[in-house]
């Protein structure tokens, strides 16, 4: 079953959001298998936005990012991936998502979600032990997806 990294960035735990976050995820049937609150580090920074690390906005993504803790999820559906990038929206302009009805801009978006099943993969591992993914059953699960088959 496809999985995804979830971050719930300073801005959301400052402003009380994250279990608007977690409720959006929820309600759409999605499978919450691990969660923990941390504080990024200068290292672990540098190595989930390694793409981002020579870009100009570096400095001040990795400084609003260690701002406050962090909440982070791995979170499980069919089509997990897609359906939370879309919950959780592109940009503010993307009303009806989580950016586009709280946030209004960068580096201030609330939310980081992984952009494919293969980054969720290396994303889900730089964050989270074995031990620490819950496996069970979602027993609504034949009530949300059709093509759900146990
Ligand atoms: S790029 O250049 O298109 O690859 O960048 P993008 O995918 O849009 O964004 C990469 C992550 O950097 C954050 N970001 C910023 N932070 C601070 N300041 C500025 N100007 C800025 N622009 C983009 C953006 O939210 C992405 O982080 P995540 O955590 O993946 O959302």
């Amino acid at each position: 079953m496809e999985r995804t990294l979830v971050i719930s960035k300073p801005d959301a735990l400052q402003r009380g959001l994250v279990g608007e976050i977690i409720r959006r995820f929820e309600r759409k049937g999605i499978k919450i298998v691990a969660m923990k609150m941390m504080r990024f580090d200068e290292a672990l920074l540098r190595e989930h936005y390694a793409h981002h690390v020579d870009k100009h906005f570096f400095s001040e993504l990795s400084e609003f990012m260690r701002s406050s803790p962090v909440v982070v999820f791995v979170l499980e559906g069919p089509g997990a991936v897609e359906m939370v990038r879309k919950i959780a929206g592109t940009s503010a302009d993307d009303l009806g998502s989580i950016r586009g009805d709280f946030s209004s801009g960068v580096p201030q978006n609330i939310i980081h979600s992984s952009d494919s099943a293969e980054t969720a993969k290396k994303e889900i591992q730089l964050f989270f032990q074995m031990n620490e993914i819950f496996d069970y059953k979602k027993d609504e699960w034949k009530h949300v997806f059709s093509e759900f088959d146990e």
